[in-house]
């Protein structure tokens, strides 16, 4: 049976297992998915010894995805979504050949425009934070062709850097005291501040009329982000348990050819919406 797994430090926790299993139950595909523990050190030995066992895929995690980057460099190719996240979070193995990818930016787009009903074309988005997580989510947002792509951060030079990736006019680096007097339709938060329940230096006004706030974060209950939006007069919000199912069925169709409904699968995991 082809094996796969989802590879991280810790990796207890992960949600991949579960969903995989109901992808391939749906789609009638017999594989098998694991949960793989690299040592923080391990990294590359692990997958290597995952490949000898004719393992076929891994999904990559905290904190591997810059040396999964790496690794699919010196053995094989990256996607340009890929190259331009500067990380991987999918790798998949045919036999001697190796191909990474990065799925979370997709993911993220496909939630948004499929699940939640905001089309991105023309619209003003925002993603706030520098760091991997917004880097990973860049080209697929600028690919959904917004009329303006912001990214604020609490360290500007960072925003900056990452706007000159995509070198357009239309998207912007900056700081959050330059978001004063801006309005958005699409505020993304892809920083790390609703981990340590902080909230952000955000303008009142920042929220366009039906504006959407998104959380790439995920929790049982609504973030520190999410509540914020909420009180600073966003329509809607959503968090990324929608990104996370939407990524890993991203995956599925790099490593199986189909593309899995994510609907059955939110329900196992959310019965009840936020
Ligand atoms: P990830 O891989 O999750 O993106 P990261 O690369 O460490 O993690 O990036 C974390 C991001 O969250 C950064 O943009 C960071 O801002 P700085 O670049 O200024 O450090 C942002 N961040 C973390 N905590 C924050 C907070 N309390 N307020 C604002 N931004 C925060």
């Amino acid at each position: 049976m082809d094996r796969y797994a989802v590879i991280g430090n810790p990796i207890a926790h992960s949600k991949s297992p579960r969903i995989h299993a109901a992808f391939a139950a749906a789609e009638q595909q017999a594989l098998h998915y694991e949960a793989l523990l690299a040592p923080l050190d391990g990294f590359v030995v692990t997958v290597d010894t995952f490949r000898q066992q004719g393992g076929r895929g891994l999904n990559v995690t905290v904190p591997f995805k810059l040396e999964a980057f790496d690794y699919a460099r010196q053995h094989g190719t990256l996607t340009a979504r890929a190259e331009l996240a500067g990380a991987v979070n999918t790798l998949r193995f045919d036999g001697a050949q190796v191909l990474g990818d990065n799925t979370d930016g997709v993911g993220l787009v496909h939630d948004l425009q499929h699940n939640l009903a905001c089309p991105l074309s023309g619209k003003r988005v925002l993603l706030l934070g520098a760091g991997g997580a917004a880097r990973g989510a860049l080209l697929p947002l600028w690919q959904a062709q917004p009329a303006a792509l912001w990214i604020a951060n609490r360290t500007a030079d960072k925003a900056v850097h990452l706007a000159r990736l995509l070198n357009q006019p239309a998207v912007e680096g900056c700081g959050y005291p330059d978001l004063d007097g801006q309005h958005f339709d699409v505020v993304i938060n892809a920083s790390s501040s609703s981990l340590g329940a902080e909230t952000l230096p955000l303008p009142a006004g920042l929220f366009a009329p039906d504006a959407l706030a998104y959380d790439m974060m995920y929790a049982d209950t609504p973030t520190a982000f999410l509540l914020q939006a909420r009180s600073l007069g966003a329509s809607r919000v959503a968090d990324g348990l929608g990104m996370l199912l939407e990524q890993a069925a991203e995956a599925f169709l790099l490593w199986r050819g189909v593309r899995p409904d994510t609907a059955p699968v939110r329900s196992l995991l959310r019965p009840t919406p936020l």
